[in-house]
């Protein structure tokens, strides 16, 4: 029973302000993607890997990670990405191997979402089987407010959550989910929970933050100078 790990990293990133998409900007000795993809590398199982890229990049990617392959035995294929994330995650489920019953998608963008988070969301899959998406507390006060920015309401905290990739998910589950669900949704869980199944959660990690805004992009050079020395 094999995994595979969808890397969606098609798209486009302007709140980041680099010329080229947010996955291929330098970072650390690689780039955003690449930097993901040690990541998965680091996973106790080796994985199946699929690159989700704009499609004007897909040559050039597997031309760069022909060597990583190789060297870690590992299978990567490159697909093109959609208008949507939900468009290039399903890309990506289009190439899945037979043998894989587990799936995790995981947004470039979380680079430095370490190996150990992978490995727990396989291990609670696996154990559950159902949907997994790491989650932490949400530490700001969280209110509702109107168009013109009145405060309508305070939103209990406690039951909230702010998640996070890599989501797992048995494969039957997430294709039926791509293939029956309609609408637009911003992560996978809230696709498969419109499909009628559970989600769970397990703890998120700080290290899994999402690189959108400049200020993001300083703090992964912080964190990967710092593992790096
Ligand atoms: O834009 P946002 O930061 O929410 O994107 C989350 C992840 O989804 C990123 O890694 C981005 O590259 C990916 N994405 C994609 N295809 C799109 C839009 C976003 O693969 N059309």
């Amino acid at each position: 029973s094999a995994i595979a790990v969808i890397i969606v990293a098609a798209g486009s990133g302007t709140r980041l302000g680099h010329a080229e998409p947010k996955a291929f900007v330098p970072l650390g000795s690689g780039t955003v993607l690449s930097t993901a993809v040690d990541s998965v590398l680091g996973m106790r199982e080796t994985p199946r890997l699929v690159l989700v890229v704009p499609s004007e990049r897909v040559e050039s990617t597997l031309a760069g990670f022909a060597a990583v392959a190789e060297a870690s035995s590992t299978s990567i294929d490159v697909v093109a990405g959609g208008e949507s994330r939900q468009e290039s995650v399903a890309a990506g489920l289009a190439v899945l191997p037979a043998d894989v019953d587990t799936v995790l998608v995981h947004d470039a963008a979380r680079a430095l979402a370490p190996a150990l988070l992978f490995d727990e969301v396989v291990g609670a899959v696996r154990a559950r089987r159902r949907g997994i998406v790491p989650a932490l507390a949400v530490v700001d006060t969280v209110k509702r407010v109107s168009d013109d920015g009145h405060v309508l309401e305070t939103v209990d905290r406690s039951e909230l959550r702010a998640v996070q990739t890599p989501q797992g998910f048995p494969r039957a589950s997430l294709a039926h989910a791509y293939a029956t669900v309609q609408g637009d949704f911003t992560d996978d869980a809230a696709l498969v929970a419109s499909a009628g199944l559970v989600v769970d959660t397990v703890p998120g990690d700080v290290r899994a933050f999402k690189i959108t805004v400049p200020a993001d992009l300083h703090r992964a050079e912080q964190l990967v100078a710092e593992s790096a020395g």
